[in-house]
């Protein structure tokens, strides 16, 4: 049985990109920057993975054209590597990512390569680590602090000054590369967050979580770290008016909104990390 979009629509803007749209429009009204997110991961076909570098393009240039010289920030998109067809033959994935990294310097778009499960980590921060020195302004990377081997690679994207986003991390890894416990996560997350904002550059906090925040706006107060050398980043539908709160209070705060047909799995790991998503769903259901 296939579940019907309306479930979704408080965490996936629309089915289609058109349909994004008006979604983006109404977060910049609020004063907040987006980046926007076509769904979709683990492409194990050649063709299928040449639709998405296309469609990746065809966002590239809608939103760099939509939002050329209007003052939002918003000429900034989020990609899976793994659709682009990292898991078939990583230099057809490099050739897809450099076509698509041309159209984004060309259009003024800023591309974060979301980063996915523990078996193509190194994968992905070999493809950054080809395309960054081309494109050093127009790409950018994801760190999540619950893989062990993420201090080495705080410290060499802040030598490399590339553009971080951190995030706790979203998949089920095994002990062996992953600490287990939110205590852990959380201090490795507070000391990549200090390392980051310290040394890094215009790096992303994303997170929705209460300490992580309220941590990070200490640590840049006491350091004189201006509000503007980093952003909060949260997901589209979660905590919308901390997200407007944070914006009235003088921080930067973008919204990771995503849309597509293919969102069950990105709209079950919402529903997995809190029972309040879950909650709101049955309500949907309920009022249906
Ligand atoms: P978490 O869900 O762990 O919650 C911790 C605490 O925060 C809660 O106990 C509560 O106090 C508070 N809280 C959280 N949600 C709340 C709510 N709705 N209302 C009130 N309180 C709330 N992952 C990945 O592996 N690769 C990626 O590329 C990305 N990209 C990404 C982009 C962006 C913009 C974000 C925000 C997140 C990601 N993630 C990700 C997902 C990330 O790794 C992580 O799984 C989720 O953000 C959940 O962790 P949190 O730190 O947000 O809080």
């Amino acid at each position: 049985m296939s579940l019907p979009f309306a479930l979704a629509r408080r965490f996936v803007a629309s089915e289609s990109l058109d349909g994004a749209f008006p979604v983006l429009a109404e977060l910049h009204s609020g004063g907040l920057a987006t980046t926007l997110d076509l769904l979709g991961e683990y492409v194990k076909d050649r063709d299928v993975a040449i639709t998405a570098r296309d469609e990746y393009i065809r966002i590239v240039d809608s939103v760099g054209e939509r939002f050329r010289g209007n003052g939002t920030d918003a000429r900034n998109i989020s990609i899976k590597l793994s659709m682009m067809g990292q898991k078939i033959d990583e230099s057809f994935c490099l050739e897809n990512l450099k076509l698509l990294l041309a159209h984004a310097k060309q259009q003024d778009v800023f591309v974060r390569l979301d980063m996915e499960g523990s078996d193509i980590t190194a994968s992905t921060l070999d493809l950054f680590g080809e395309v960054y020195p081309v494109f050093p302004d127009h790409v950018g990377v994801v760190l999540q602090a619950y893989l062990k081997r993420t201090a080495g690679d705080i410290e060499r994207m802040c030598d490399l000054k590339a553009r971080v986003r951190l995030c706790k991390g979203a998949y089920r890894e095994p002990a062996a590369v992953a600490h287990q416990s939110m205590k852990t996560i959380r201090e490795r997350y507070l000391d990549y967050m200090r390392m980051l904002t310290t040394n890094g550059r215009y790096p992303g906090i994303a997170t929705h979580d209460e300490k992580l925040i309220s941590a990070t706006k200490d640590f840049v107060a006491r350091e004189n770290i201006d509000r503007d050398r980093f952003e909060f980043q949260m997901l589209y539908g979660m905590r919308p008016s901390t997200q407007t709160d944070l914006v009235r209070q003088g921080y930067r705060m973008r919204v990771y909104v995503p849309y597509g047909k293919e969102w069950v799995p990105y709209f079950t790991r919402r529903l997995r990390e809190r029972k309040e998503n879950v909650w709101f769903v049955l309500k949907t259901m309920l009022k249906r």
